[in-house]
């Protein structure tokens, strides 16, 4: 067996549902999710119930996960139409802003252009502008940051054309370039509209899975890709085989074991892996990345993944039955062992903010 250190994951995109939806996920079960799945730091969304848009909400929301979090956390501050104001003098607190330009789980869609403009006026040039946004939605939003100047990082993108998009905006950006950035899913990579049939409900997520022609797309411009994070979204099974499904899947245990496999498969570099799960988080987000802070995993083990064996509350993978060759077998968190041999060994209360 070979034994490889690679640093710790950074997952910028996840929604661990603390507070408000804990029979989903909470700060607890997400981070020993994120350990097991060798993520050593995670961003969460705001769309909690209630949404994190205020700095009161923002306390609370680091109070819960101070005490529950095994890895270190941070929080995007949600935009509303109202908090414009607020939203500026609270940036410092938070890894950015996150918008919602079209309609996903949770209250927080912005449909309005002026308090979308607002927003991209008023918030602080040195933290990124994190963006949902489908289709045309990208255009609007590549826009809005060009003309205020503003950082901008476009959340889960899915189709062929937003990604050619994407390449023609870096491009024509030139020096100012690196103020764009983009982050696709594993889901998008690996899964398309055909893996439906056999999903079911399951496979119901915002950005829908795309066609074969989007997925090859999306591995034709990675080169382009700033960040791979798993918008880990969990549901309960009850939940997702309702007649209504909430749209998301589950992802923080699955995403590096897929990554391994396409490093295995030669379709991805492990400099590049490197780059696109640690590196690129850690320069966007302003993190910095301790040598104490690393896991260790074994290139060479196959074997199948399976809902029932994830720590994530949801209990189930949208990969489920697919074979992955690498299996994460030890991670180091500020020089302790916080995950060995299938064992979560950081406690709630280890994790700590990162903002
Ligand atoms: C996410 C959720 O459930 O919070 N769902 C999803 O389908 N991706 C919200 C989001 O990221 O859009
Ligand atoms: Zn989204
Ligand atoms: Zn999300
Ligand atoms: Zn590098």
């Amino acid at each position: 067996m070979r034994y490889s250190p690679l640093p710790g994951l950074i997952d910028v995109h996840v929604h661990l549902r603390d507070p408000g939806a804990t029979h989903k996920e909470d700060f607890s079960t997400g981070t020993a999710a994120a350990l097991a799945g060798g993520v050593v730091a995670v961003l969460d969304m705001p769309n909690n119930t209630p949404p994190a848009v205020d700095g009161q909400k923002l306390s609370e929301k680091t109070q819960i996960a101070s005490e529950r979090a095994r890895c270190d956390f941070g929080f995007y501050l949600g935009a509303t139409e109202d908090n414009v104001g607020e939203g500026a003098i609270l940036s410092h607190r938070v890894a950015g802003l996150k918008i919602y330009m079209g309609q996903t789980y949770g209250p927080l869609k912005m449909a309005d252009l002026a308090a979308l403009m607002a927003h991209f006026r008023s918030w602080p040039a040195a933290r990124p502008i994190a963006v949902h946004a489908e289709g045309l939605a990208v255009a609007g939003a590549i826009a809005l940051a060009r003309l205020y100047s503003k950082r901008l990082h476009i959340c889960h993108v899915s189709r062929k054309a937003e990604i050619e998009l994407i390449r023609k905006a870096k491009e024509s950006w030139g020096a100012e370039a690196d103020k764009l950035t983009c982050e696709v899913t594993p889901h998008h990579l690996f899964l398309t509209q055909a893996d439906v049939a056999r999903l079911g409900n399951l496979a119901q997520v915002k950005p829908p899975l795309g066609t074969e022609e989007d997925r090859a797309a999306l591995w034709d411009n990675l080169d382009i890709v700033d960040v791979i994070a798993s918008d880990h979204a969990p549901h309960t099974i009850a939940e997702k085989e309702s007649p209504e499904p909430p749209p998301g899947v589950p992802g923080l245990e699955t995403t590096l074991p897929l990554l391994l496999t396409a490093v295995a498969d030669g379709r991805l570099s492990g400099e590049r892996l490197i780059e696109l799960t640690s590196e690129n988080p850690a320069r966007i987000f302003g993190l910095k990345r301790d040598k104490k802070t690393y896991i260790e995993v074994d290139p060479d083990d196959r074997y199948v993944l399976e809902g029932s064996s994830l720590r994530t509350k949801c209990g189930w993978t949208p990969f489920e039955g697919m074979t992955v060759q690498g299996r994460v077998l030890r991670v180091y968190l500020r020089d302790a062992l916080a995950y060995a041999d299938g064992q979560v060994l950081a406690q709630p209360g280890f994790g700590r903010a990162l903002f």
